[in-house]
């Protein structure tokens, strides 16, 4: 793919990518929208060095992509409910997303995307890595995908977020997603579980769908499908959640890491 205004440098053939030359601080034009889609399209996550976003421009910078989706398990900032903070201190028992996971998968429209912008962080530690469910699938053998194609399985958050907050009397989204889903931008096929969020396979009997489970879990933690990321001061990761899992290191503790998000909102899985 060629590019006229961005520099798009892959950091794997088969996820990830850094790029350069645009301020993401500014209203960005037409060319330069197109093209970062264009790149989250090839290369699943994207990646940007430098940029201090504010949060009229994180949200704008999200915007340029969809509408904006609220958290369905934790809330906004008081000014800016579209916008979640991303904190670890020497206080903190969890961090969010510390298991492999697709960002919000139990909602019944699981978000497109999501963009992360990290302002604090440990002088060292404190990775992010992506795993691309594009190669997890094509790694499958021909037998696998078939057998896998039809089957649906349960994304559930009320095992997660009632554990973190047994105090908030509330009811958190289960839903039923395909197993394989269809990329609606790309076409392609992807695998649609996790090990954070994928409770069962509707399909199958539950020691089937344990051990099915199982293999898929261990599967996509195949280094040879994932990419890591080395956060600095006002880094910026923009992943395409329909595609990829991500697993956040806590290596860092007690040390500070902090952080915003928005999150874009995204369509039923076919
Ligand atoms: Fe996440």
């Amino acid at each position: 793919m060629t590019y006229q205004v961005l520099d798009v440098r892959p950091m794997t053939r088969r996820i990830g990518a850094e790029v350069f030359g645009v301020d993401l601080n500014q209203p960005l034009g037409n060319q330069e929208v197109s093209e970062l889609h264009d790149a989250l399209m090839a290369h699943q996550v994207i990646f940007f060095r430098d940029q201090p976003l504010t949060h009229e421009s994180h949200k704008r910078l999200g915007r340029y992509f969809g509408d904006l989706a609220y958290h369905s398990g934790v809330s906004g900032l008081a000014d800016h409910p579209e916008i979640v903070a991303i904190h670890a201190d020497a206080n903190s028992t969890f961090i969010a997303g510390e298991n492999w996971h697709s960002d919000l998968s139990e909602d019944a429209e699981p978000p497109m995307g999501s963009i992360l912008h990290m302002h604090t962080l440990p002088a060292d530690g404190g990775d992010t890595l992506w795993s691309s469910m594009y190669a997890a699938y094509d790694a499958l053998s021909p037998a696998m995908k078939a057998f896998l194609e039809p089957l649906t399985a349960v994304h559930d958050s009320n095992h997660i977020y009632r554990e973190l907050f047994p105090d908030v009397d509330k009811k958190y989204p289960r839903n039923t997603h395909p197993v394989v889903r269809t990329h609606p931008v790309t076409k392609r096929k992807c695998l649609f579980v996790s090990q954070s969020k994928t409770i069962r396979i509707n399909e199958l009997s539950k020691p089937e769908s344990t051990a099915i489970l199982e293999f898929l879990f261990e599967h996509v933690k195949d280094p040879n499908f994932q990419v890591r990321f080395r956060w600095q001061k006002d880094s910026v990761a923009f992943w395409d959640n329909r595609c990829t899992q991500h697993f956040a290191t806590w290596d860092y503790f007690p040390d500070v890491r902090s952080g915003f998000r928005v999150t874009i909102a995204g369509d039923k899985p076919f």
